[in-house]
């Protein structure tokens, strides 16, 4: 039995109590004309799916969105922190909102996300950009109406970093960006701790969404005119863990929707990705027949010091099977270059992999040591200089296989 992490309904109704309570300030504060409201998402779809959730709480608390935070009244930025570049341009971005804030003093400036579920980034805001009011964490997103309202009633900062084991808040209002490529979580957090990868420390444990939820957002998703339905979750592959419904059987239910739309899903990790699943995908007639199976490496020494799980072999056996399986299968794959203590070595051996897989794409990126991660604490002597050489011969073995169809 999964563990139970779904938001009590009558916190969330304590939500709704907020949202009005802002809305009637709102209006009183702006008698002449709706509040403006601007959101950017940094990162990954997962943050573009959370922010359609926040933009539907927005709404309800009386916002209208639009495109620019210059004449915004309230200006939201959803962070990534999975590499330190991402890192760097949020700090560069809200930096340059002190100019806004400075003209017109009631405006709201928020920050929310993975970035700031990491301690000291939320210290560093607090103490070196008095200009933002709000700063919350990833585990209580759904609270947006009740840190607004304080934000408003008292005037003072409001800072809220609550950690938990993870929830799940059904029911929140969604305005899509896009309704005919339409995203749809399934499950939140990550559970396998890649040696590099901040996500589990700032998303929290494992959790999927119910199966009944999920379907019936989907036939939503497909009446609303959805072409592409994308499934999110950090490693889909073990969706539903601990219940009785795995992911093959959810992609069941999905195609056995009717409706002339395509389904796509991400991220898929090699370890937990079956013989089954691959079956199940080659019987579903609404599945785009793209498969994005990250490796991060083709070395076994450095994919056991990124506690990936699988070997080199161990991948390229389950390549093989969805190539026989599924032989117009578009493969796709996330690669990590200047690991710590990697060589050139094992870099050839990624290499290697890629001349054997010939995928259609690749989503390249050097090595990003991130505080609090087992990696952050190992030797790097790989140079600046050595990751970014490795990094362009990678870029033109890419430039090779770009999209073939
Ligand atoms: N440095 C570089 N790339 C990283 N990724 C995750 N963490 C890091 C990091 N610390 C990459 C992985 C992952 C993708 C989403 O981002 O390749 O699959
Ligand atoms: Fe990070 Fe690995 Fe989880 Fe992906 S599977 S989010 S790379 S820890």
């Amino acid at each position: 039995m999964q563990k139970n992490f779904l938001v009590p309904k009558e916190q969330l109704d304590i939500q709704d109590e907020y949202a009005k309570k802002v809305k009637t300030i709102l209006s009183a504060r702006y008698p002449d004309r709706k509040p403006k409201a601007y959101i950017h998402t940094y990162g990954c779809q997962g943050n573009v799916s959370d922010s359609e959730r926040l933009k539907g709480l927005i709404v309800k608390m009386g916002y209208e969105l639009v495109n620019t935070p210059k004449y915004a009244d309230f200006v939201l930025y959803n962070t990534c922190a999975v590499r330190e570049h991402a890192e760097d341009r949020v700090f560069g971005n809200v930096g340059t909102l002190k100019k806004y804030k400075t003209e017109r003093r009631d405006m709201i400036i928020a920050l929310c996300g993975c970035m700031m579920q990491q301690r000291h980034v939320a210290e560093k805001i607090k103490n070196s950009y008095p200009f933002v009011s709000l700063v919350f964490g990833t585990h209580v997103s759904h609270r947006l109406p009740e840190f607004v309202n304080r934000v408003l009633c008292t005037n003072k900062r409001v800072f809220d970093f609550t950690d938990s084991d993870g929830i799940i808040a059904e029911g929140l209002p969604v305005v899509r960006g896009d309704n005919e490529n339409a995203f749809l979580p399934i499950m939140y957090g990550c559970d396998n701790f890649c040696s590099y990868c901040i996500v589990p420390y700032v998303r929290g444990r494992e959790r999927s969404r119910n199966p009944r939820d999920i379907i019936l957002e989907a036939i939503n998703i497909i009446d609303g005119g959805a072409k592409l339905i994308t499934l999110l979750g950090q490693n889909v592959n073990s969706y539903g863990k601990g219940t009785d419904t795995d992911f093959s059987d959810l992609l069941r239910l999905i195609d056995g929707l009717s409706g002339d739309f395509e389904f796509d899903f991400m991220t898929s990790h090699p370890k937990d990705c079956s013989k089954k699943l691959i079956d199940t995908l080659s019987q579903s007639s609404h599945y785009c027949r793209r498969l994005h199976l990250p490796v991060q490496s083709g070395s076994d020494r450095i994919l056991k010091l990124m506690n990936r799980g699988y070997t080199r072999d161990e991948y390229l056996t389950l390549i093989d099977y969805a190539k026989n399986k599924i032989p117009d299968v578009s493969l796709t794959t996330d690669i990590i270059v200047g690991f710590p203590s990697e060589t050139y070595e094992d870099f050839r051996k990624t290499l290697s992999l890629i001349e054997e897989v010939k995928y259609d794409s690749m989503f390249t990126f050097i090595y990003s040591p991130r505080k609090g991660t087992k990696a952050f604490y190992m030797d790097d002597h790989v140079s600046k200089e050595e990751k970014s050489k490795w990094f362009q011969e990678l870029l033109a073995v890419q430039e090779k296989y770009k999209i073939r169809r």
